[in-house]
């Protein structure tokens, strides 16, 4: 096969990832564990080309990239060119291909995601070069574009573990086949869309070379982790929702302790935060967590979610979501109506 198509979503870590032990094989300094969404997918096709595509660059390896219908040279050209070479290395071919790529979260909603982005690259340009991965292979595959990555190859809840070397960190299901997880959603709060100052990559190598906090960082969300798996296998949201809060708010702190600093929370996001408390108070399951950036997702139950989602609609656009599907090969035409539409 020459030409594949597939599709992932997004994930918001509710332990986070948060600095390497190897930036080279992007292998994480501890492992963490997320939601695969149910929105906001990604979806990619890599077709194969039997020359350097007509302007390309030998930057871009004779590549050629396409995202949202619009050709794209600059950094995300090169990273998604990098990510190719891993794929011919495994696939032991020299062919350029052009990648077209579609993100459906809206423009400015702040969700625009490399994990949904590499996980479905990671799929289609496997299939596309010819080899046929599992999800353990694709999960440490993705891994080489991007960590969060890594996730977004499984559905519903994963585990990435931090491994020792490329063999050893990939993501699976969290709980063993057949255990269940406790129902959960996510309230989305975009509370500004603007595309963030510093990137997750800069302000994670950042905190690891100058935060004096980082070494206990690590040793806590390695702790964390244990305690999430615990705490998912016995299905106690509570558990859950208070190591999701407290990690992020860790992560945060050691963010803030950079030199030069670097904050991503503002003032609307601690709002964000101060009005999940005022929900637990009241009686409702609401526990805030944030990537790097400002937006909030306030973690809690179905039955909850609405009432939750109309507290905190006042700080920004909000959105529900809830566990989604893995990383998959779907029809090419379906790329087509959306290109058309
Ligand atoms: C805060 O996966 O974007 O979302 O591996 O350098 O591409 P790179 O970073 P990236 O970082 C994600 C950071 C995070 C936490 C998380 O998703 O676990």
């Amino acid at each position: 096969m020459s030409t594949a198509t597939a599709r992932a979503y997004p994930n918001i870590a509710l332990v986070k990832y948060w600095g390497k032990r190897d930036e080279q094989q992007m292998l994480p300094a501890a492992g963490s564990m997320s939601m695969t969404l149910d929105a906001f997918p990604t979806t990619t096709t890599v077709r194969l080309l039997d020359e350097p595509a007509a302007g390309s660059s030998s930057s871009d390896h004779g590549d050629v990239f396409v995202l949202n219908g619009d050709p794209d040279t600059g950094s995300a050209a090169r990273r998604t060119s990098l990510f190719l070479d891993h794929v011919r290395d495994l696939a032991g071919s020299d062919r350029p291909a052009r990648v077209d790529s579609h993100n459906e979260a809206p423009t400015g909603a702040g969700l625009a995601s490399s994990a949904a982005g590499f996980a479905a690259l990671a799929l289609a340009a496997s299939r596309a070069y010819g080899l046929d991965l599992d999800p353990r292979e694709l999960s440490r595959l993705a891994r080489r574009g991007s960590g969060s990555a890594t996730r977004s190859i499984m559905p519903g809840y994963a585990l990435w573990h931090a491994g020792t070397d490329d063999a050893t960190s990939f993501a699976e299901p969290v709980l063993p086949d057949g255990a269940r997880m406790p129902e959960l959603r996510l309230v989305i709060v975009t509370v500004d869309g603007r595309p963030k100052a510093v990137s997750s990559r800069e302000a994670m190598r950042l905190t690891a070379a100058t935060s004096p906090f980082y070494d206990a960082w690590i040793d806590a969300t390695a702790q964390a982790l244990d305690e999430m798996v615990a705490a998912c296998a016995r299905e106690d949201v509570e558990a859950i929702g208070r190591i999701t809060e407290s990690h992020a708010l860790r992560m945060h702190a050691v963010i803030a302790s950079t030199t030069p600093p670097v904050r991503y929370l503002a003032p609307a996001s601690i709002a964000v935060f101060d009005e999940a408390a005022a929900l637990r108070r009241r009686g409702m399951v609401a526990w805030a967590t944030a990537d790097a950036g400002p937006n909030v997702c306030v973690l809690t139950t179905p039955a909850d979610a609405e009432q939750v989602a109309a507290a905190v609609a006042g700080h920004g656009q909000v959105r529900i979501v809830g566990p989604g599907p893995g990383a998959t090969v779907v029809d090419p035409t379906e790329q087509t109506q959306q290109e058309d539409a």
